[in-house]
């Protein structure tokens, strides 16, 4: 029968798990394609394959959801953290020609960002609908901002990036009650927001990147410039492309 979008998230997910070898700590992602990766990685230690394998998780849901499935965790870094990151897997919100991300869209880019950035290798899980000429194009490019003064680091963000062509900046809202709208929280307590470019962004993205990164306010933002190491990108007929 025909795959679903389901199916090829846990396809790619599927071929990076057998990256994994025993004894390594891994950088745990977010989001449904990372599930699937969880669930394998589960059966796998569950079945006694990956003898002393570990996690570091990106989000509370991914703590909660690898724990489930027996996978033992631990923090990022300090005595009890594991000395090196060999390997993070997680999905991603758009993957442009140059192996450049747009990630957090589900929320979790600042663990995302620490823990992904820490490792030897990123292995990201795409289904080919992810795959876009420039960032920005599909939507929003998140940026975890304090919530002290949100809507004054708002205005920063817009000054800024006035000039962009299409830009437009928002805070993130969740539905509080029927009638009305609160920001949507992270896991870190902080609050998002979003940032969209009609047709993607056009100027050069390190530059946007510190440019963001230099408002004081600004905590992190998903743009993951030059850290995938490899994309696994599973196709609409059920093959996978490798790009590295
Ligand atoms: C979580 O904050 C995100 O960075 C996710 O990794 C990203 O949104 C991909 O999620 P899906 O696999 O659900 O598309």
């Amino acid at each position: 029968g025909k795959l679903t979008q389901e199916d090829l998230k846990r396809v790619a997910a599927h071929r990076a798990v057998e990256f994994v070898e025993p004894g390594m700590a891994l950088g745990l992602g977010t989001g449904s394609t990372a599930a699937h990766a969880l669930d394998r990685l589960g059966d796998l230690l569950r079945a006694g394959a990956l003898p002393g394998v570990t996690g570091v998780p990106t989000s509370l849901k991914t703590e909660l959801h690898a724990s489930r499935v027996g996978i033992p965790l631990l923090p990022l870094g300090g005595d009890r953290g594991p000395p090196r990151i060999h390997l993070s897997i997680d999905g991603a919100d758009e993957v442009d020609p140059d192996l450049n991300l747009v990630k957090g869209r589900g929320g979790s880019l600042l663990r995302e960002k620490m823990i992904e950035g820490a490792g030897d290798k990123f292995v990201v899980i795409v289904d080919e609908s992810k795959l876009v000429p420039r960032l920005g194009c599909t939507g929003a490019v998140p940026v975890e901002v304090i919530p002290f003064g949100a809507p004054h680091t708002l205005g920063l963000i817009r000054k800024v990036f006035d000039g962009l062509p299409g830009f437009h900046a928002r805070l993130r809202m969740v539905k509080k009650d029927a009638e009305e709208d609160t920001p949507f929280v992270t896991d870190n307590g902080n609050y998002i927001v979003e940032m969209f470019f009609d047709d993607g962004i056009h100027g050069d993205l390190h530059d946007i990147s510190d440019q963001l990164l230099r408002i004081t306010g600004v905590i992190e933002h998903g743009m993951f410039l030059g850290m995938a190491t490899t994309i696994i990108v599973a196709n609409k007929d059920g093959t996978v492309t490798v790009m590295e």
